[in-house]
């Protein structure tokens, strides 16, 4: 098992006020990491970390280590990171244009590709792999504004496997979903991980138990527990996980 990303004594600070405590975990390579706990305990501010979306914030600030396939993502290029880091967030975020144009708007400005037929090619493969392409190949041209919400989040995903990145970072992607598109992009998820590493912050425990190879459990900041999914829901060793995960908590 090789370690994709490797996070060594990370604190996080919002005006000083310390948000994370010395978080030291791994993802690994190909795995679905989900990271479950509740409001407030640093998940999302865990993951902005990952790919530096913190570092325009002047109040936000941090110390310790990240390492990318052992290079520390503090002394990459912060484009080439996002390249190789791509992040969903839990609303969907379509650009107001037509379902093509979001698709290709990354590669294009990112300079990946420019001939049509190269757009096409990577269209249909990026809508495809984000199980999408049935639905929406006879409207391409059709603004993405017009979709489902379930559609417009795989939209978004496709947009991100259009610039091919190497891990995923998912913030409580279903949480605006009904239940069908959630299963729908539950499935992606799994079938995802074959290719890319994935992290899921999820509110959920059940998604996490669902999708997930390994589970960490957050709280106020630091990680109480992590282990293989299986063993952090059928025998938790920290009284404060069992709590969250069976809804006992606070
Ligand atoms: N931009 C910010 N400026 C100041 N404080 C922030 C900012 N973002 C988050 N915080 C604070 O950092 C702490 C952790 O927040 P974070 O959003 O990471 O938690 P979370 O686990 O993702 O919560 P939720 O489940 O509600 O999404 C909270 O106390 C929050 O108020
Ligand atoms: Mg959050």
């Amino acid at each position: 098992m090789v370690d994709k990303i490797k996070v060594e004594n990370l604190s996080c600070y919002y005006n000083k006020k310390c948000v994370l405590g010395s978080l030291s975990i791994s993802v690994i390579q190909n795995e679905i990491l989900a990271i479950i706990g509740p409001a407030n305990s640093g998940k999302t501010t865990f993951l902005r970390t990952l790919n530096r979306m913190n570092d325009l914030n002047l109040t936000y600030s941090h110390r310790g280590e990240i390492y990318l396939d052992n290079n520390s993502i503090f002394d990459m290029n912060r484009e080439n990171l996002r390249k190789r880091v791509g992040m969903l967030f839990a609303m969907p975020t379509p650009l107001p244009m037509t379902i093509y144009e979001n698709v290709v708007y990354a590669p294009k400005h990112l300079g990946l590709i420019s001939k049509k037929f190269e757009q096409d090619v990577l269209v249909e493969q990026a809508l495809r792999d984000a199980s999408l392409w049935n639905e929406v190949k006879d409207r391409l041209k059709s603004s993405a504004m017009k979709i489902s919400g379930g559609q417009q989040q795989r939209l978004c995903i496709a947009r991100i496997l259009a610039i091919n990145p190497e891990v995923i970072l998912f913030d409580e992607p279903c949480s605006g979903l009904d239940p069908i598109s959630t299963t729908k992009v539950e499935e992606l998820m799994i079938e995802l991980k074959r290719k890319y590493t994935i992290v899921l912050v999820t509110n959920n425990v059940k998604q996490a138990s669902r999708v997930s190879d390994r589970t960490a459990f957050f709280l106020m900041g630091k990680i109480i527990e992590i282990d293989t999914t299986d063993k952090l829901f059928v025998s938790p060793k920290e009284k404060q996980t069992e709590d969250y995960i069976t809804g006992r908590f606070g």
